[in-house]
């Protein structure tokens, strides 16, 4: 991080679109350095998309920076390798690789350019996946894979870690521990988290500010509490999910 600036990541009237289907719609945003960073939207609002823009999946119109730099059309591993990591929605592992061996792999792709074995393992435990460590990775639960996508990503060395959806699919219990995964991640390791998750519950708990995008457009950005009493969010999202 430069000194001097606290804004690690600007997207500046970012545009994605799919034929006639603009999925990321003009989106301007800040996330500065040390925040749990939200992203709430019904289905098909262009969250994931967003992501896939970050970190290089796809060209788009407009400008994002990373750390004061232009990182607009850089390819994905030099993303990564700047410090941006992210896990993906339906949970990815190498199912020919044990634990330990894919948070290794992780690690080699690392921002330091080095690769460093302590920190894997660190981040093993930190994951709490010790026990499973020479499992294979398909013998994980839902729970065990996220848990392993996140220590992947961690093992990188990130400034910032963009995840999508990690309770989905989880039960309560499962909710608590990942909640608190991810703020240790965030107060303990001192990384910027973006977090997208439809629990509002949790998302309310764990970010602070929380944009709400609808068909690629932002509706609003702000506290917990402004989100949750705007209008336009309850009208759009919070419904019929306001309680989940
Ligand atoms: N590769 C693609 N090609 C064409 N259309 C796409 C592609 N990826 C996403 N879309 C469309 O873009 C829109 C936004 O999708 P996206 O996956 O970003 O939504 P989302 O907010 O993550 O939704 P969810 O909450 O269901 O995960 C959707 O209409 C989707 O069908
Ligand atoms: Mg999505």
């Amino acid at each position: 991080m430069k000194k001097g600036t606290d804004k690690m990541l600007k997207a500046i009237n970012i545009t994605k679109k799919f034929g006639a289907l603009a999925a990321v719609d003009d989106l301007s945003f800040e996330v500065k350095e040390g925040q749990v960073f939200g992203i709430a939207g019904p289905n098909g609002a262009g969250k994931s998309t967003l992501y896939n823009l970050i970190t290089g999946f796809y060209k788009y119109e407009g400008k994002i920076e990373f750390d004061g730099q232009n990182i607009t059309g850089l390819p994905t591993h030099k993303i990564a390798r700047l410090g941006i990591s992210r896990t993906f929605q339906i949970p990815q592992v190498f199912e020919s690789l044990t634990v330990e061996e894919s948070v290794n792999l992780g690690g080699r792709f690392g921002s330091s350019g080095k690769f460093d074995s302590g920190y894997c393992d660190e981040m093993i435990s930190f994951a709490s996946l010790e026990k499973e460590r020479g499992n294979k990775t398909d013998l994980l639960n839902l729970l065990g894979k996220k848990r392993l996508m996140i220590a992947a990503a961690m093992a990188t060395k990130p400034k910032i870690l963009m995840v999508d959806e990690p309770m989905a699919g989880l039960n309560v219990l499962e909710i608590k521990q990942m909640t608190n995964l991810i703020k240790k991640i965030n107060q303990d390791l001192n990384v910027t988290v973006i977090i997208i998750e439809h629990f509002m519950k949790v998302l309310t708990e764990l970010a602070n500010p929380i944009l709400v995008i609808e068909n690629g457009r932002e509706i609003c950005i702000g506290t917990p509490e402004e989100i949750t009493s705007n209008p336009e969010v309850i009208a759009c999202y919070l419904g019929d999910t306001h309680d989940a």
